[in-house]
């Protein structure tokens, strides 16, 4: 797939670079969090240099005790947000996260076709099956995530079909004749399924433009979710093998489901330190994650892998021998999986692994460095043909975000790598744009 070097290119919205203790620093704007302010700035600022889309992940819980040493998840619902910010830009994409575990589809349906309207055509939907929060659901524990992605299956489909349900060109608005409406297009979809009973039809129409899918979790489960629906994987590659690996399983996987691979396009996240030199940015990464919460962390790869390290002192290697059958049941299999490959394949101390990504950004490929640095990396995994683009979070400083969208955009477009305009006016038109 080399002949794809044209890259999507997503910004995360989660402020990134207000994490860990970055929020500390007197221009992170961490008072604005509750506002639409910094986001609309920041979408601007994104659509200024073309970008595909912004991008909001979301979760439904908050973990209080965390609150104390930053503002964590706490965060706006995404669809207001992007309501919002949509009224602020008129060209790039507005990816919001809506969780098929914790909603019921109808209501889901017309919230992000409302905001199709709203946006005239630039809404995305990055379903989640959720990581937490069945206690704010009335669940006394997590549902499995097979359990999870079978819901997701169905809700997926039910949304769907209430889309399609009321056309958008069966409206006539014909006053001469006293038609509105051609009803007879307007169809119940009577679903009856193992999760959902949904008679419809939507009560709105279609937005002339379809709303692009984006899911992100790669268990097997995951994958052939993604493979079936997903227009974009949000996948966490902390390495080109991984992106290669996953990027392969990914097209077979299309092809059994009778699509196009080139439709399920892959976009890892790619957190960004970001400096004018490197040095800078080193110390700009290690005062971010300066406080890191050892417990917590420790908490966390117990739980991804069964490992635990709480009596270990800093300086003492993890061997792949140290590693115990993996656990049952973690609330993502992805991670997991990815924090355990790192420990079957490399000897870490402790504090050492404290500071891989698999452990403090989610597993996400990683530049830490010069916007030369970022440049040269994302040139060399769009030129192995395994990525589609990426979705940058940027981290440890606003400074990320400006070195980002002012000085790495720039030379991808130099280099022939992204797009000097956009064609379109949708996020569709976005995707399917190719330079
Ligand atoms: C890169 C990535 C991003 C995710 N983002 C979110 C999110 O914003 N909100 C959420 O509730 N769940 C999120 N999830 C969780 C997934 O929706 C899924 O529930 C979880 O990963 C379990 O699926 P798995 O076994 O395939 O990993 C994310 C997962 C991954 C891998």
């Amino acid at each position: 797939m080399s002949q794809n070097k044209h890259l999507h290119i997503g910004l995360s919205l989660a402020p990134t670079w207000q994490s860990g203790d970055a929020w500390r620093r007197a221009d992170s704007d961490i008072e604005g969090i509750y506002t639409t302010d910094f986001a609309v700035d920041l979408a601007r600022r994104a659509e200024a240099a073309h970008l595909d889309f912004v991008f909001r992940p979301d979760v439904c819980a908050v973990n209080e005790s965390q609150l104390d040493a930053g503002s964590g998840f706490a965060c706006l619902d995404p669809s207001i947000l992007l309501a919002a910010v949509s009224q602020h830009t008129s060209r790039i994409g507005l990816v919001s996260t809506v969780s098929t575990t914790w909603n019921p589809p109808y209501v889901v349906a017309r919230q992000l076709q409302s905001l199709n309207w709203v946006s005239r055509g630039r809404i995305g939907w990055n379903i989640v099956t959720a990581l937490q929060g069945h206690e704010n659901f009335g669940l006394s524990t997590m549902p499995s995530a097979d359990e999870r992605y079978q819901r997701a299956a169905e809700f997926t489909a039910v949304v769907r079909q209430l889309w399609d349900s009321f056309p958008g060109d069966s409206v006539l608005v014909d006053r001469e004749a006293g038609r509105y409406a051609d009803a007879t297009r307007i169809k119940p979809i009577n679903h009856e399924g193992e999760h959902f009973r949904v008679r419809g039809p939507l009560n709105m129409p279609a937005f002339d433009a379809r709303i692009p899918l984006i899911q992100a979790g790669a268990s097997e489960a995951g994958r052939d979710f993604a493979a079936s629906v997903a227009d974009v994987v949000f996948a966490p590659t902390p390495d080109l093998q991984a992106a290669q690996d996953l990027r392969d399983d990914l097209s077979r996987r299309a092809l059994r489901h009778g699509r196009d691979p080139a439709d399920v396009r892959l976009l890892p996240g790619l957190s960004l330190y970001l400096a004018d030199t490197r040095e800078q940015a080193r110390e700009i990464f290690l005062h971010t994650h300066a406080r890191l919460d050892r417990t917590r962390k420790l908490e966390q790869i117990r739980e991804m892998t069964g490992l635990d390290l709480t009596a270990w002192p800093d300086d003492k290697p993890v061997t792949p021998a140290d590693l115990p059958p993996p656990p049952p049941s973690p609330a993502s299999r992805t991670h997991s999986h990815l924090l355990r490959r790192l420990l079957a394949r490399e000897s870490l101390t402790v504090s050492e692994l404290l500071l891989r990504p698999e452990v403090i950004s989610a597993a996400h490929w990683q530049v830490i460095g010069t916007a030369q640095d970022a440049v040269e990396s994302i040139q060399a995994w769009a030129a192995s043909g395994a990525i589609n683009g990426f979705i940058a979070a940027p981290g440890g400083s606003v400074g990320s975000i400006t070195v980002f969208l002012e000085q790495v955009m720039p030379r991808l477009v130099e280099r022939g790598l992204f797009r000097r305009d956009y064609q379109g006016t949708t996020f569709m038109e976005h995707l399917r744009q190719r330079l």
